[in-house]
Order: C-alpha cells, then sequence, then structure tokens
C-alpha cells in the first residue's frame, strides 16, 4: 500500500509526521515549564503556543489549521485557516490545543496535555462557531452499543452488558460543572460511579476509551475543538465517539447554522467529527495524568512523556525523551 507523490512525499499523514510532530507537543510542554502552578494561564498558553507554532515549519507537511487559537483577529498565532508546516509533505488539517487544560497547569493540577491532531486535507468537522459540544465516549466496546439519544442511565447499562461487568463497576467521567448536576446525579441514580474532571476532557474522552482504563465512559458538555480533537484519537483506539453541538443562545445557534454546522440536536459520529482513518493524534503531559506523566525538569535533564496514536494502523505508542536543559536556556 503506497501512496507517493512524484516528490516521494506521502500523500496521507504519516507515521513519520506522526513522529515529527511529538517534537512539537514536546517544545510546547517544555516551554509551559516555568509556568506550571504559578497562577498564570495566560502565560503559560502564551509559551506553549510560541513553541509549537516555532516548530511546525520545520514539520514536512502542508498543513491548515482547521482548529487553532480561535479567528485571525483575535489570536496572532496558530489561528483558523492559518498554513502550517514547510509546505513539502502531504496535504492535512491540523488542530492544535497548546495546552488542554490551561488552569489545571496554572494551579498545577493533573491532566494538563499539549495536543495536536492531523487528519487528510478536508476531512476535519470545523465546529469552531459553536463554543460547547455534548459528547459520549467509550472504548471499543460500546461501538454499535451506546447511543447519545438514549438516557444515560440506559447508556450505563448497556455499556455494562457489553463489557461483562456489573453496572456498579461502571465508571463515568464528566466535567464537574452546574451544568451537569442532573446529568451526574441521573449517572449516580443508574448504579454507576463518577470521575468528577475539573477541566481538560480530552484526556478524560481518550482514558475512558483505553483498554483497562480506571473510566468506562465519558459524558457531558465541553469544547467543540476538543470533541474533534478526540475523535482524532479515538479512532486510533477503536473506540465510540459521539458529539451534539450545544450552542449558548441564539445568535452562536444563528452563527453555527451559517457556518453549515448542525445546531438543532444532530448527533455527529465519529466519521462527521474526523472523516476516514487517517488520523494522527500526539500528546505531550503538561502535568501528572492517567495517560502521560507531565514534563518535569530535574538539573540538567528535562523529562517528557508523549503518546502518538494513529487511526490507520490502530496504535498508541508512548515516547520517553530525556532532554538536556542546556539546549533550552
Ligand atoms: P482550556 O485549556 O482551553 O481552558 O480548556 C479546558 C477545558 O476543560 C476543556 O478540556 C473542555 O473541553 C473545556 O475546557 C470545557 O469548557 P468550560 O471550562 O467552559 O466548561
Amino acid at each position: 500500500m503506497v501512496s507517493l507523490t512524484s516528490d516521494m512525499s506521502p500523500l496521507h499523514p504519516d507515521r513519520n509526521l506522526a513522529l515529527e510532530l511529538v517534537r512539537a507537543t514536546e517544545a510546547a510542554s517544555i516551554r509551559a515549564v516555568p509556568f506550571i502552578g504559578r497562577g498564570d494561564k495566560e502565560a503559560a498558553d502564551g509559551a506553549a503556543v510560541d513553541a509549537m507554532r516555532a516548530f511546525f515549519s520545520t514539520v514536512n507537511f502542508d498543513g491548515t489549521i482547521v482548529i487553532g487559537e480561535g479567528e485571525k483577529d483575535d489570536a496572532p498565532m496558530l489561528f483558523n485557516g492559518e498554513r502550517v508546516g514547510n509546505g513539502k509533505g502531504p496535504r492535512c488539517d491540523v488542530a492544535v490545543d497548546p495546552i488542554d487544560g490551561t488552569s489545571l497547569t496554572a494551579a498545577g493540577r493533573q491532566n494538563a496535555l499539549s495536543v495536536i491532531a492531523v487528519s487528510d486535507h478536508g476531512t476535519m468537522l470545523d465546529a469552531s462557531s459553536v463554543f460547547y459540544m455534548d459528547k459520549l465516549v467509550t472504548g471499543p466496546a460500546g461501538v454499535g452499543v451506546v447511543d447519545i439519544r438514549l438516557p444515560i442511565g440506559e447508556n450505563i447499562r448497556l455499556l455494562a452488558k457489553a463489557l461483562g461487568k456489573p453496572v456498579d463497576e461502571i465508571v463515568v467521567s464528566v466535567l464537574n460543572r452546574p451544568r451537569h448536576e442532573q446529568l451526574i446525579a441521573d449517572i449516580r441514580e443508574a448504579g454507576a460511579g463518577t470521575r468528577l474532571m475539573s477541566d481538560g476532557d480530552v484526556a478524560g474522552g481518550i482514558n475512558a476509551a483505553r483498554h483497562n482504563a480506571r473510566t468506562d465512559m465519558c459524558v457531558g458538555i465541553g469544547g467543540s475543538p476538543e470533541g474533534i480533537v478526540t475523535a482524532c484519537a479515538i479512532k486510533a483506539l477503536g473506540g465510540h465517539i459521539q458529539g451534539v453541538l450545544a450552542p449558548r443562545a441564539d445568535d452562536e445557534k444563528e452563527k453555527g447554522r451559517d457556518a453549515g454546522l448542525n445546531v438543532d440536536g444532530e448527533v455527529y459520529e465519529a466519521d462527521d467529527l474526523v472523516r476516514g482513518k487517517n488520523t494522527i493524534f500526539v500528546a505531550t503531559g503538561v502535568t501528572d495524568g492517567q495517560l502521560v506523566q507531565g514534563v518535569r525538569r530535574d538539573g540538567d535533564f528535562i523529562y517528557t512523556e508523549s503518546v502518538v496514536l494513529r487511526g490507520a494502523s490502530g496504535t498508541l505508542r508512548r515516547i520517553s525523551s530525556e532532554h538536556l536543559t542546556s539546549k533550552w536556556l
């Protein structure tokens, strides 16, 4: 299965690109180190954005940012529509989240990640005009079993059956927000346990989809961009993801509709969020979490841990790196 262009560049995002991109999430995490636990989330994010952008220019690909730091006027870097890469490799859609969990980073709490997701050009949903998305994520056992249209209690029972375990062993992660009060009560009422996340539903979704993880399902309303990014990872894990856009007000609904989005409760299936299997998801830990250890400086060395997930091969690779501190000062 060889797919090369005349100059021998791959047509699709390939394994080399995946490994190249890790350098960018590693750099973003390393640059965030001075800001971990220092109470300034904008500074942490700014440092991660700068680092990621600098690395992009060295990577062999021709990327267009579909999910970035916002519209051009508000975000001088990594804005939606910006072309990134050296223009030589495959044409790709790119989603960046230099830090998912800026507040976690500023507080020094667990589960902040630096993330890049990539897919074939024209395959990533641009949901940027609607801020929030309701999501349902599980591992492979949930595929063809759970459905976001069903009540949460029903989904918990169906998943428990598919997993062959009692309902009281099911653990559901959900962002701890007032908007989820009823959802949390319903999960507990159904007999399952909750893992309330203070932030970071990208890590929450991936953890729920992983084999032998401590959570079985991740549900609730989080960012729409995070939904697309998560979908790129879930493709590699063979899991289930569905999303429903959740506009906050009529004007946002209108904006979404103008952008061609379904804003009236229609379900986005995994293939609507990102089409096809040629997805790459890379993440480096900023703070410690279930998925990866956070970046750590120890004298002359900086240690990072990253994961690389490829939809085409269905693999999750773990990369531990040691960086000479002197190169980063
Ligand atoms: P940021 O890093 O951009 O702050 O996002 C953190 C996050 O928790 C996401 O993981 C999640 O999707 C979203 O915020 C939830 O939004 P809100 O905090 O408004 O409920």
